[in-house]
């Protein structure tokens, strides 16, 4: 096939060499910079032709790009939230939307219990004063946290990423309770969890993670009355979405000690600008949405994101679609 025969796709971001081998046959790629926040320029102008769009999530995909793209056919966005993309609008296109569920599972759940392990053990603090010569003794009230045997452990969202969450959590004793849109008794039966309402959940809970996709219904689920409701212990959790939480108001709870702390790996903006005060509040641990930043995990969401992309431009069934009622 001569190679201007083969379909154009525009690749959002730079990525490792290596993890967009499986396209080099298939179709013709352009490439946008390393940390894009927007489609760039360069790309943008190539939307007319474009069969299809290989994005990241930084990238907000919504009508006004798909009107420019009147050839395009699959969307594939390599993470497996698709808050940025509207769904709706690809949906009456016809444009399937492909995500990368299962891959990123163990990574995040991983990294959720590093933070949670952080915020309780106040890992950070320790170590800031063990460098900066604050480190005079053993001290026998130095560094105190909370220990997570015997705790109660809230999962709010039992999907892949929070089920992960709990069988890690059943090796360090926490007691798990979850709320979930539908209760999930074989889960309950095989995790030890118990089912319930949000508001009960937020009440009894020690440390709370958040593990739900970024919805109308779960935009700002966090907010001001639901941290009042939480005990002056608790540690908030988020590798979900920053938006579940309402930023302000969980400013306030951390400086006035509604709650005692909180480990984010997502947040609202994203990225959060370094003038931000949640940064120089000591019982707020941020970092820079990492939750799948392993080598082998984002090797496999690259895959995953090019088979649903390969799938599409040859017009089968995406193996992960976000929104499947397009078929
Ligand atoms: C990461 O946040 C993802 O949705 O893959």
């Amino acid at each position: 096939m001569a190679t201007h025969s083969l379909p154009l796709v525009l690749v959002t971001h730079t990525l490792p060499a290596g993890w967009l081998d499986s396209l080099k046959n298939s179709c013709r790629t352009l490439t946008g910079p390393q940390d894009a926040t927007v489609l760039s320029l360069q790309l943008s102008e190539h939307l007319a032709d474009a069969d299809g769009l290989f994005a990241l999530l930084t990238i907000r995909v919504d009508q006004a790009l798909l009107d420019q793209a009147p050839r395009i056919r699959v969307i594939s966005n390599m993470a497996v939230g698709v808050d940025n993309i509207d769904l709706e609008a690809c949906t009456r296109r016809g444009i399937p939307v492909g995500n990368t569920p299962g891959v990123l599972t163990n990574g995040t759940a991983d990294l959720t219990m590093a933070l949670l392990l952080s915020a309780a053990r106040r890992l950070v603090a320790a170590s800031t004063d063990a460098r900066q010569g604050r480190w005079q003794t053993w001290s026998p009230t130095g560094w105190l946290g909370a220990d997570l045997h015997g705790a109660t452990l809230g999962i709010v969202g039992m999907g892949k990423i929070g089920q992960a969450v709990a069988e890690r959590a059943q090796g360090f004793g926490l007691r798990l309770v979850y709320s979930n849109p539908t209760p999930r008794p074989e889960i309950e039966k095989r995790l030890g969890a118990s089912h319930l309402p949000l508001s009960d959940l937020l009440r009894q809970s020690d440390f709370i993670s958040l593990h739900t996709p970024l919805t109308a219904d779960t935009r700002g689920l966090i907010d001001t009355a639901a941290l009042k409701s939480m005990k002056p212990n608790a540690i908030l959790v988020n590798t979900s979405r920053g938006q579940v939480v309402d930023a302000q108001a969980l400013l306030q709870a951390l400086q006035e000690g509604w709650i005692a702390a909180a480990a984010l790996d997502v947040t609202d903006p994203e990225p959060l600008p370094p003038s931000h005060p949640l940064y120089n509040l000591p019982n707020c641990l941020i970092v820079p949405h990492i939750g799948s930043a392993t080598w082998n995990t984002r090797q496999r969401m690259a895959e995953l994101a090019c088979e649903n992309l390969l799938a599409g431009l040859k017009g089968k069934r995406l193996p992960y679609c976000a929104n499947p009622e397009v078929y």
